[in-house]
């Protein structure tokens, strides 16, 4: 397990806290049960969810140091839903007076550098005043988790197929494995992921905690499927516009905006960049990830050339269960 370690000679009294935090944090770690990790040998269950234990941490951080702003917007998402996607796109159409679209940001520096993850540990806290309004943030943390001045907030949710998911996961976290641990089979991950036990799993309570509240509020959750966005992706785009407050003008409208910005952020486009073949983007202190390794094939339905039948059936079931009474379907 690798997390920051307690300062040594606290000088104030937020190093003090956060002495503290870390000290809670260890308490947790031993205590909280544990499950076989993906990337590292183990998972934490904390509050009903499973992490590896910096995402705990940085929870406790969060809940302290973090102050948001009426106008902020949070990307949220389990991981490998289309994060990287939608980061381009909220960023693309909330700063598309900013940038021309032949020396656009996105083009130099990728989705990852538009804007930061809530979720990464970083002490002292990461100062983000200086950030323009509407601050744009992405996390992967369940609804259920998040600190209650943050859920007044916007939100944006995507979501998608629960094997397309595994299948995505699955090729990332071998990726980034530990290289101390064994490879790691599809049949681990696929059971696994069915038991809940993935980073931020269970995917489906964790689809459920956005999903519920959405619900609740949906001027302020747009709630998002991959799929549908795959197939009408100008649809979606106008209605993520209009969500965060910056609709498409008659005249942007006229003069083929949002198709611009569509194909500014395609797949193609964005996994041909030389920052996203070449990069590599930091996370803290901790993860570094190469760029390349968030556009894998972005289609629909690649869970067929990896599942059987028996498998297929097997997430199916346990969506259809978990999902009954909740007014949400999945396309698969
Ligand atoms: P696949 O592994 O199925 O190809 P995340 O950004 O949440 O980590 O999700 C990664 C998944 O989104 C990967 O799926 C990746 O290829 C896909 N993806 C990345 N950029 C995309 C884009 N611009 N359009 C559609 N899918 C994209």
């Amino acid at each position: 397990m690798s997390t920051s370690p307690p300062l040594t000679k606290p000088e104030s009294k937020e190093d003090a806290d956060y002495n503290k935090i870390c000290e809670e944090h260890r308490h947790l770690i031993e205590i909280v049960p544990k499950g076989n990790g993906w990337m590292e040998k183990h998972l934490y269950n904390y509050n009903g969810f499973w992490f590896h234990p910096n995402y705990i941490k940085n929870h406790l951080l969060l809940h302290i140091y973090f102050k948001s702003q009426p106008t902020d917007i949070f990307l949220a998402s389990f991981m490998k839903t289309g994060t990287t996607w939608l980061k381009a796109l909220m960023f693309a159409t909330i700063n598309r007076h900013r940038y021309t679209l032949s020396d656009h940001f996105l083009l130099h520096h990728g989705p990852q550098g538009a804007f930061p993850y809530l979720d990464i540990e970083s002490y002292p806290p990461t100062d983000f005043t200086h950030l323009p309004a509407p601050r744009m943030f992405a996390t992967h943390y369940p609804r259920t988790l998040l600190p209650p001045c943050i859920t007044s907030c916007k939100f944006v949710y995507i979501c998608r197929d629960p094997k397309d998911v595994l299948i995505s996961k699955w090729h990332f976290m071998s990726n980034q494995r530990s290289k101390d641990l064994p490879p790691f089979s599809l049949d681990e991950a696929f059971e696994l992921f069915c038991q809940g036990i993935s980073d931020f799993g269970p995917f489906w309570e964790h689809v459920l905690s956005y999903w519920r509240a959405s619900l609740e509020s949906p001027d302020k959750i747009l709630f998002l499927k991959y799929e549908e966005m795959m197939k009408q992706p100008e649809v979606a785009l106008r209605n993520l516009a209009a969500f965060m407050g910056k609709p498409f003008t008659a005249e942007e409208l006229e003069k083929g905006v949002v198709e611009k910005i569509v194909e500014l952020c395609s797949f193609e486009n964005l996994s041909n960049l030389e920052v996203n073949k070449k990069g590599v983007v930091k996370f803290g202190k901790v993860f570094e990830v190469e760029n390349r390794l968030f556009f894998r094939k972005g289609e629909i339905g690649d869970w067929k050339n990896y599942l059987s039948v028996e498998m297929k059936q097997r997430i199916d079931e346990i969506t259809d269960e978990k999902f009954k009474g909740s007014g949400l379907i999945l396309e698969s």
